[in-house]
């Protein structure tokens, strides 16, 4: 029986850094709050007109594959994740494709649009695929760039604070050894309560799921229903969130993941090197800790230095938490990811 291993991993953030202090020059926060509320310091945010969602993924792309001397001409599928797309269509997988300078080979090229549990519903998609031997390498991106598209008036600091823009990725391969890689994943999802944390428009809905009337479709029978003069005029184009139901539900969820996936692979939280939880929030994250009685040393948190970035924030974490020593091969670690949708998602991986 084939296993799934990390082979290579890499990362990509933009060069700007963004502190709360120089948000506070567009709208009415504090540093204060926003350290005491979510535990960032500063976020990076991409360079308009030079960087996109897909280049930056290609980028984090280059150094995973750099990182267990995979050429480019070696992956063969692509899997992209993210909530913030270069273009509503076509995807961002294709989109690295060609910036990997791939598009010849013509492999397949996925999308997967799972916000925060993008990456792990992508190892997911790709477990599978490499247990059944179809694929030998896969590429597993996530990418985010969201400072292009937040509201950076006081009307939305509540939501802009908390985001910044960033990428990583993995290589993964078949391997026969038992006891490494990914050993289990879980995923799950409940759209009982989609809008709670959402960017409803653009998009196809035409009022169907909220009333028509609050986002002032014009009265023709076809056409002109993506975007009305309403919202660009009322502030109807930026991400929404009901911030103490997400934390809410987040601090049910993320322990309850964990959970399912020691107990399905056999292990205790003892058992753990390291939690790597998507960096949604430092609060949400210490809560978990403490419900999970995880030491600090299990627990790994860079949301200070990125603010969130949804897909792209759990393999940015797995390489820094590489780098800076707090996991190593043989080690068990724990991926866990809550977010829009909402959907969450567990694994367990023995590097
Ligand atoms: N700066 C200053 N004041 C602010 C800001 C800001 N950036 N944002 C909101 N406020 C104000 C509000 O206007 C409100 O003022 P009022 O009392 O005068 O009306 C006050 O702060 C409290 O607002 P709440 O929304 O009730 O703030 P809360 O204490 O719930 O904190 C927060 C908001 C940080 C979002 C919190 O609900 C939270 O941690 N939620 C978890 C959600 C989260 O972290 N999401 C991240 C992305 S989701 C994910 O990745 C899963």
């Amino acid at each position: 029986m084939l296993r799934t291993k990390i082979a290579g991993m890499g990362y990509y953030v933009p060069e700007k850094v963004v502190t709360n202090f120089d948000l506070m020059k567009l709208m009415d926060t504090s540093d204060e709050w926003i350290q005491e509320r979510s535990g960032i310091i500063e976020r990076r945010y991409a360079k308009k007109h030079e960087e996109t969602t897909s280049t930056m993924g290609a980028a984090a792309a280059r150094m995973a594959m750099d990182s267990c001397g995979v050429n480019p001409e070696e992956i063969d599928f692509i899997i992209f994740a993210t909530l913030s797309p270069d273009y509503f269509f076509p995807g961002c997988g294709v989109l690295a494709q060609r910036a990997l300078g791939i598009s010849k080979k013509e492999i397949p090229a996925l999308d997967i649009r799972n916000q925060c549990s993008g990456f792990i519903y992508g190892l997911e998609v790709a477990d599978q695929f490499i247990k059944t031997g179809k694929y030998k390498n896969i590429l597993l991106i996530a990418s985010e760039l969201q400072s292009h598209g937040l509201d950076f008036t006081t009307r939305g600091r509540n939501v802009s604070v908390l985001f910044g823009d960033g990428a990583g990725a993995v290589i993964l391969q078949p391997t026969e050894d038992e006891d490494k890689g990914i050993l289990t994943t879980h995923l799950h999802s409940d759209g009982t309560e989609a809008e709670v944390l959402s960017l409803i428009n653009p998009g196809s809905h035409c009022g169907y799921h909220l009333g028509k009337e609050q986002f002032g479709y014009p009265d023709i029978e076809y056409g002109g229903a993506f975007v009305t003069d309403k919202m660009f005029n009322e502030h109807m184009l930026f991400p929404q969130m009901d911030g103490q139901a997400v934390f809410k539900k987040a601090v049910t969820k993320f322990p309850e993941v964990i959970h399912e996936a020691l107990k399905t692979a056999g292990y205790s939280t003892q058992d753990v090197k390291l939690v790597i939880p998507h960096q949604a929030n430092l609060r949400i994250s210490q809560f978990v800790q403490r419900l999970l009685r995880l030491t600090d040393d299990q627990m790994y948190n860079n949301i200070q230095k990125y603010g969130n970035t949804t897909a792209a924030s759990i393999p940015i974490a797995m390489c820094e938490a590489k780098q800076e020593g707090r996991y190593a091969e043989g080690d068990l670690v724990c991926l866990a990811a809550f977010g829009s949708g909402f959907t969450w998602a567990s694994a367990l991986v023995r590097f």
